[in-house]
């Protein structure tokens, strides 16, 4: 796997801002989370940001960083971890991502490659000359049944051979790729079999009824076992609770009729039988990590890409050595010889010490 860095400072816009429409899409996004969670949402409003500028720019991730109070290093991991964020300016009208695995290699998914490269870029990710098109290689795309297939934003353009692909890469060149229709590239409805229905061409001729399932017998009593007599029909009337009064009911005794408890929300449960973390505990301790990776606001310079790592102070704790770890013995500690051959080794016993040295 190839590292993922930032794109170079020279292209990087200055600032980022999300359309008025984006802000409210991602304002809603946000409080669809428990309270203390809303930093959960930062993989849909990145994904938002990359969709309005194209690829993930440095701004835009430090502008979700403030808006989820998040350290920025917290963000661009995220962003750096999963290829579906592009971070670095891909074609304009499409950025194409051919499948090649390997359905889809057996297929024909090395022609669609070399297309590429003779008509766009002949490397990944970089544009052609107008800047319109762009494209790389991914893993599947989950079309396999129609392999081979690439995969253009949102949609899926399958059964693809190189002629159906250099129109459909003529089309989207031209700003016209609304034109072509996602899905097989030939005749055929979805994963349905090529050229037709093959399979349950006749008629059903079983007729289908619906029987409901009978109970289970009752179980046979014991032998000896006296009958149960069944309880009389009508009991007394039970007074019944409205469900409201009965939901704000206080289960404990000091808690606040109608809340709901911390350890309740849904988003503080950890594994069955482990403790729950009160949302107070779980906010506090955020905020603390927060603090410490220096989340204030500001860019952390160490995570840029002219950082040398001179800047980190991991090389003087330990010189590299890792703690505790138990040092390789050289031949002057080795084990002591008698005539040659090591006394463990030769009984399989522990060596006595030789007479001489007694
Ligand atoms: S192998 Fe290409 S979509 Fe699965």
């Amino acid at each position: 796997m190839s590292a993922r860095r930032l794109a170079d400072d020279a292209v990087q816009p200055p600032t980022f801002a999300f359309t008025a429409e984006n802000q409210r899409w991602a304002e809603k996004k946000i409080a669809e989370y428990p309270a203390g969670r809303q930093q959960s949402a930062v993989i849909p409003i990145l994904w938002r940001a990359q969709e309005q500028e194209g690829w993930v720019t440095r701004a835009s991730i430090e502008a979700v960083a403030r808006m989820l109070g998040m350290a920025y290093i917290r963000v661009l991991e995220v962003a750096t971890f999963y290829t579906q964020f592009l971070l670095k300016p891909v074609g304009t009208n499409a950025h194409i991502l051919i499948c090649g695995t390997t359905p889809c290699m057996l297929r024909g998914a090395e022609d669609l490659r070399e297309v590429c490269q003779h008509r766009i870029n002949h490397e990944p990710f970089e544009t052609n000359a107008e800047g319109t098109l762009s494209w790389e290689e991914v893993e599947c795309l989950g079309a396999c049944v129609n392999a081979p297939m690439v995969m253009i934003g949102n949609d899926a353009y399958e059964d693809l051979s190189v002629e159906s692909f250099e129109t459909l890469l003529d089309k989207f060149a031209a700003g016209r790729g609304s034109e072509v229709k996602p899905g097989p590239q030939i005749a055929r409805q979805f994963g349905a079999a090529e050229g037709g229905q093959t399979t349950l061409l006749e008629p059903p001729t079983a007729r289908r009824t619906y029987k409901p399932f009978p109970p289970p017998p009752e179980p046979a009593p014991a032998p000896g076992a006296a009958v149960a007599t069944p309880a009389p029909a009508a009991a007394a009337p039970v007074a019944t609770k409205p469900l409201e009064a009965a939901t704000n009911a206080p289960t404990k005794p000091g808690r606040k009729t109608g809340a709901v408890p911390d350890e309740a929300a849904p988003g503080l449960k950890g594994p069955p039988g482990s403790p729950k973390a009160p949302m107070a505990a779980a906010e506090a301790e955020r905020l603390k990590a927060d603090v410490a990776a220096n989340a204030d606001g500001e860019p952390n310079r160490a995570m840029r890409e002219d950082a040398t790592g001179a800047e980190s102070p991991a090389g003087k704790i330990d010189a590299g050595k890792a703690p505790g770890k138990p040092r390789r013995r050289n031949a002057a500690d080795a084990e002591p010889q008698v005539g040659g051959v090591s006394p463990t080794r030769e009984t399989g016993r522990k060596a006595k010490k030789p007479e001489s040295d007694v």
